[in-house]
């Protein structure tokens, strides 16, 4: 078998046999394909498409082709939630510890962020001293102990779809749905949680722009999910603004400190809520997603959720940031935009917001590109909020002046105004069981 003649034979519309597909994983990973021939093979995927039996097959190669995570020896049923990426996402810094005060165990792996998404791993590490860096004995004894850790993916777990990713990254093949949900669900299948909840994002800050195509992924997922033995839900929200207010990493830590504590923003109350009613019932400890619900919001007023989140901090050697916030990274610069007319702001544009977090340092333009922590975007009025001219709209942090004006072009398109009030719009679009 030769990998010229599988990129051919899809290139030309073909359905892949199972055993081409595992063929094209292991070349992969073993790096006897070039990353030209991956490329052109992504290419040919994105363009002619895989039917579901492809996508599941492919799903399953990537998910064998590293280690697979063993929870067998946590007590009960082990949820796990992923998010497709969205500007301002900070809910699994919130859910983690929230379900774990349920007395589910939450056992999360999580990426860093590329591109306008932030990932979960940066967030954390602009807590000081916080490592994320645990082996797999570390990860699973952690999760015993105190039913919650959050550590970033080690080299061995699906390393197809790291090379995958970084090579979907520069040629412009991400957005394709069977590529999209066999890159989730071999990372969940091979995190070893026995039920995932999805949150597909859609809109102009996310890769499914609509809400046919984030529905036709989600359900794909689930499919696929539930043949490998996860009970799975999804949850399809918008992400045509940022989620909550604050988008970048040390802004997005305090952010979800404020909801652990029962403040914050309602979208992203209200999103959190519904992700964690659904890890709730896929746990089997609520008969209703009321119910569910209803518990997630009594531990957060009881002081559970956010005293579970110190636990987890004090496991991984973080400092408490939820008593001393100020131990957080802030930057010394500070820009402030202003509205040019009276109106109602009709879209914050979740795009260029996070474009504009990336420029002035928060997020990564390059895989290689540094971080600065204490910077990003924090939103001070949102779609429907009627402001004046001259009142502010937004601050801008930034370890540099200069970074801020490069950031201003990019936040001047994000927001549009309107006369009239804009209709509501909803966070949660759909809810796929
Ligand atoms: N999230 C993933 O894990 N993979 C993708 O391909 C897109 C979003």
């Amino acid at each position: 078998m030769r990998i010229f003649d599988i990129i051919d034979r899809k290139k030309n519309g073909n359905t892949l046999t199972d055993e081409e597909i595992r063929f094209f994983v292991k070349s992969v990973v073993d790096g006897s394909a070039s990353n030209e021939q991956i490329g052109a093979m992504l290419m040919a995927i994105v363009i002619r498409g895989m039917d579901e039996w492809e996508t599941e097959m492919l799903t399953q190669a990537m998910a064998e082709s590293g280690d697979r995570i063993d929870l067998s020896g946590v007590d009960g049923i082990k949820v796990d939630k992923h998010s497709t990426g969205g500007v301002g996402d900070k809910t699994t810094l919130i859910l983690v510890p929230l379900v774990a005060s349920l007395g589910i165990p939450v056992a999360k792996f999580s990426g860093r962020g590329l591109g306008l998404t932030g990932g979960t791993i940066d967030k954390l590490a602009s807590i000081p001293d916080m490592h994320t860096n645990l082996t797999e004995d570390q990860f699973v004894s952690q999760v015993k102990r105190i039913g919650a850790a959050i550590a970033t993916t080690g080299k061995n777990l699906d390393p197809c779809d790291k090379k995958l990713y970084a090579i979907r990254d520069v040629t412009a093949t991400v957005d394709s749905i069977p590529l999209i949900a066999s890159s989730v669900m071999s990372k969940k299948i091979a995190s070893g949680a026995d039920a995932v909840v999805l949150d597909v994002k859609c809109g102009s800050g996310a890769f499914m722009k609509d809400k046919r195509g984030a529905t036709r992924l989600a359900d794909l997922c689930i499919k696929i999910g539930r043949k490998a033995g996860l009970r799975m839900s999804a949850v399809i929200s918008d992400m045509d603004e940022p989620l909550g207010n604050a988008v970048g990493n040390s802004l997005e830590v305090r952010e979800a400190i404020e909801v652990l504590k029962g403040q914050g923003p309602s979208d992203l109350k209200e999103l959190t809520l519904r992700l964690a009613s659904h890890m709730v019932m896929l746990a089997g400890v609520a008969d209703s997603a009321e119910e569910a619900e209803e518990m997630a919001l009594k531990s957060i007023y009881e002081g559970r959720a956010i005293n579970k989140f110190r636990q987890l901090l004090r496991a991984q050697g973080g400092r408490d940031v939820t008593e001393h916030p100020d131990l957080l990274p802030g930057d010394k610069f500070k820009g402030e935009v202003t509205a040019d007319r009276d109106g109602y702001i009709s879209s914050v544009d979740a795009a260029s917001i996070g474009h504009a977090a990336a420029i002035l340092g928060a997020g990564r333009l390059k895989k290689e590109d540094p971080i600065d922590y204490g910077a990003g975007v924090y939103l001070c009025k949102k779609r429907g909020d009627y402001v004046k001219k001259g009142e502010r709209l937004m601050y801008l942090y930034s370890k540099s002046q200069k970074l801020i004006m490069d950031a201003e072009d990019d936040i001047r398109n994000a927001v549009s105004f309107s006369d009239q009030r804009p209709e509501d719009k909803k966070i949660v679009l759909e809810e796929r069981f």
